[in-house]
């Protein structure tokens, strides 16, 4: 079975064929990076202009990547919630459009969800229980998986998500966009120790998460050191900055997994691709005897071949759960055990 997925939640248009929910057959992702990057951050409005501009040139390239047409697609996979409304809003619409026109089932999925499946698209010896963070610009969530889409949310940010804070930071700082592959670049060159950030919720009992005052922390630094005249150092504010959420996020989650009473963790979202953030959990998880996947770079920041997997598993079973009067879900990951 045959399913093009499409993602189009923020600012990145995706669409993609996956087959069987395994084989992926194309992944195209429209990045829209060099629109929002003077800005600091993703802009909605321009974020919708450019997801009306490249979604009907992305699915062609995801058809023609997989050496099919629209005839040899067997259903349509589109995120339907959480993001920005006015880009949901078009892949919602264009797919519906190509329901509609050829009679194929569709399915509206939960984005977080799509993250979680992107580790069942790429490992095919994973198999839940296990707790997995989903974790990036949009979202901060510690996730145990009971089975295959039965979930119980264990905690989630209360403020910025971890991702968020990474852009935040690197604005601060005139780092550019997105803040974090060029903090994680730069934090190579610096020193993790070299400040002590604070390490948020750490010792909090529950299972939630604070980027916001790791931010401000970040900033007040910046500015006293400015006052005193002190020079900035930029790599070593990225690797103390980036050992803290590294910290937070490493701990929290195999307290949620002792918790659980489970030995498998994966990783998913945007940040999962943070080389640093891989470099601990392993090393911990290795200590534990704990078994840890990811998956590679490219299915840890946005695209539509996580959404594919994850429709695969709904329309393989006839649960054809999008109506043609279906509109956007601002909510978002309400699956719940
Ligand atoms: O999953 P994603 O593409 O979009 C959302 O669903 O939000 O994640 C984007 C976020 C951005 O905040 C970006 O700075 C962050 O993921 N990110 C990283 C890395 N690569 C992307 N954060 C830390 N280290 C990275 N290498
Ligand atoms: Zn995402």
């Amino acid at each position: 079975m045959r399913i093009l997925g499409i993602e189009t939640s923020c600012d990145e248009t995706a669409a993609s064929v996956v087959e069987d929910g395994r084989r992926m057959l194309s992944n195209v992702v429209a990045s829209q990076i060099s629109v929002h990057a003077k800005f600091g951050g993703v802009v909605p409005e321009l974020a919708s202009r450019q997801h009306i501009q490249n979604i009907i040139p992305v699915i062609s390239k995801a058809l023609s990547d997989a050496g099919l047409s629209l005839n040899d697609i067997d259903g349509l996979a589109v995120t339907l919630c959480p993001g920005l409304i006015g880009s949901l809003l078009i892949g919602i619409s264009v797919a519906k459009s190509l329901a509609y026109t050829r009679n194929l089932p569709i399915v509206g999925l939960d984005h977080v969800e799509g993250h979680i499946y992107a580790n069942f698209l790429e490992h095919e010896e994973l198999t839940p229980p296990f707790v997995s963070l989903v974790v990036s610009g949009g979202h901060t969530n510690l996730i145990y998986v009971a089975e295959k889409r039965k979930y119980e949310k264990l905690g989630q940010t209360l403020d910025d998500a971890a991702g968020e804070a990474y852009d935040k930071v690197a604005k601060l700082l005139n780092l550019g966009y997105p803040g974090g592959p060029i903090i994680d670049k730069m934090s190579k060159e610096g020193n993790p120790e070299a400040i002590s950030f604070p390490r948020p919720m750490l010792n909090d009992p529950s299972l939630n998460f604070s980027f916001s005052g790791l931010k401000t922390s970040v900033l007040n630094y910046v500015m006293k050191q400015k006052e005193a005249g002190n020079p900035i150092n930029p790599v070593n504010i990225a690797a103390s900055f980036q050992a803290a959420v590294v910290d937070v996020l490493v701990e929290k989650t195999l307290k949620a997994a002792e918790l659980k009473n489970v030995k498998v963790i994966t990783l998913a979202g945007g940040v999962a691709a943070n080389s640093q953030l891989r470099k601990r959990f392993t090393q911990r998880c290795q200590e534990l005897g704990y078994s840890l996947y990811y998956p590679s770079i490219i299915l840890c920041t946005d695209n539509a071949a996580m959404i594919a997997a994850l429709g695969y598993e709904l329309l393989s079973k006839g649960d054809c759960k999008l109506s043609l009067d279906m509109d956007v879900n601002k909510k978002g990951f309400a699956k719940e055990i």
